[in-house]
């Protein structure tokens, strides 16, 4: 049976994430192989509208697959939010013959491929964030890698920490989501963390706990704070200030968003990137790719954007008991 489509568009969108070079990669080539003409969308939804297009061949995407960011850089656009920027994206297709849409980003970006699907622009998205905070997937291209950088900057800040006998409060990135400081913590042995999906924002319990450990011996406290709990250079001023211990505070920040990605983020983001085809290639649109219960699946957008998300309750009753 032929393909449904002539000519996949592919961009990213919204935060980069490391990974979606893996995931540029795997549409460009496997759109080629499957004889389609491939176009790359630089800048998200503001190069759509800007029709900042470039054609893309097999070594447009050459030496991508170990490099952090995006190469057809990425963008937020208020102008896409609206009914009138949606339908300068859709009229952008048309223009360049784009007839199937891979977009690589979070929720929000989603949000605008939903939107030129319902113009008639076959669309699917590719979950592209660090913060693991789309609902459908239990996988999103980035997360591995950030949560490995954070671990691994953890690592360092508790060497210092241990040797100067401090309290350190170190800041991971999730605005919105705790996955990263969750999955962190663990990993590192942290004694706290705070996210605001859980946190009551009980300060003085902390204070005790540093205060009750210090008699047993305890030398140092980690703290791992998810980037939504609040200004952690202003808590450890507090923190310092109740216990007397030296606090300092570290916000790893866009360390996290950047760098080589993992080997798993690269395989995941190779996978998501094939499916995308081939769901465009079967005439498909409005959808989403995910790995969830252990396969590679996809979703209505609106289906997909509808589900709710929390962090695993397990893992964050345990990080108690340790
Ligand atoms: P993410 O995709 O990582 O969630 P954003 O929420 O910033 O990131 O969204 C990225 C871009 O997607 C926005 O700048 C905008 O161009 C587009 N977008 C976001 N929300 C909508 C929406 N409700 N309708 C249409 N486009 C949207
Ligand atoms: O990519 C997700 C994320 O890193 C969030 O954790 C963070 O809140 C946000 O992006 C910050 O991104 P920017 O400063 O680029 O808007």
């Amino acid at each position: 049976m032929g393909n449904k489509v002539n000519t996949i568009g592919v961009l990213t969108s919204g935060g980069d994430a490391p990974g979606m070079n893996a995931a540029i990669r795997a549409v460009v080539r496997c759109a080629l192989a499957e004889g389609l003409d491939v176009k790359g969308i630089r800048r998200g939804y503001a190069g759509l509208l800007d029709e900042d297009i470039i054609d893309m061949d097999s070594r447009s995407v050459s030496e991508i697959i170990q490099r952090g960011g995006t190469i057809l850089y990425t963008a937020r656009c208020p102008e896409f939010m609206t009914p009138e920027g949606v339908k300068k994206g859709a009229q952008a297709c048309k223009r360049y013959g784009i007839d199937g849409l891979v977009v690589i980003g979070g929720d929000g970006s989603f949000r605008g491929a939903r939107d030129l699907a319902r113009l008639g622009i076959n669309a699917v998205g590719i979950p592209g964030t660090i913060d693991l905070d789309i609902a459908c997937t239990d996988y999103t291209i980035g997360f591995d890698t950030a949560v490995n950088t954070a671990m691994q900057t953890v690592d360092k800040v508790r060497d210092t920490s241990t040797s100067h006998e401090r309290c350190s409060i170190i800041e991971v990135m999730g605005r919105h989501a705790g996955h990263i400081a969750l999955w962190c913590g663990i990993a590192n042995g942290a004694e706290d963390i705070l996210i605001a999906e859980r946190y009551d924002y009980d300060e003085q319990r902390i204070v005790k706990k540093i205060m009750n450990r210090r008699i047993t011996g305890k030398k140092h406290h980690i703290i791992i704070n998810a980037e939504g709990v609040g200004d952690s250079h202003a808590m450890a001023k507090r923190i310092e200030a109740a216990t007397g211990m030296e606090t300092r505070a570290t916000v790893i920040g866009y360390a996290q968003r950047g760098g080589s990605p993992t080997a798993r983020d690269r395989y995941y983001a190779t996978a998501f990137g094939s499916k995308a085809v081939d769901l465009l290639c079967a005439g498909k649109s409005n959808r989403v790719v995910a790995f969830s219960g252990g396969k590679f699946v996809d979703y209505d957008i609106e289906e997909a954007l509808a589900m709710t998300k929390d962090v695993d309750q397990y893992m964050y009753d345990l990080s108690k008991r340790l």
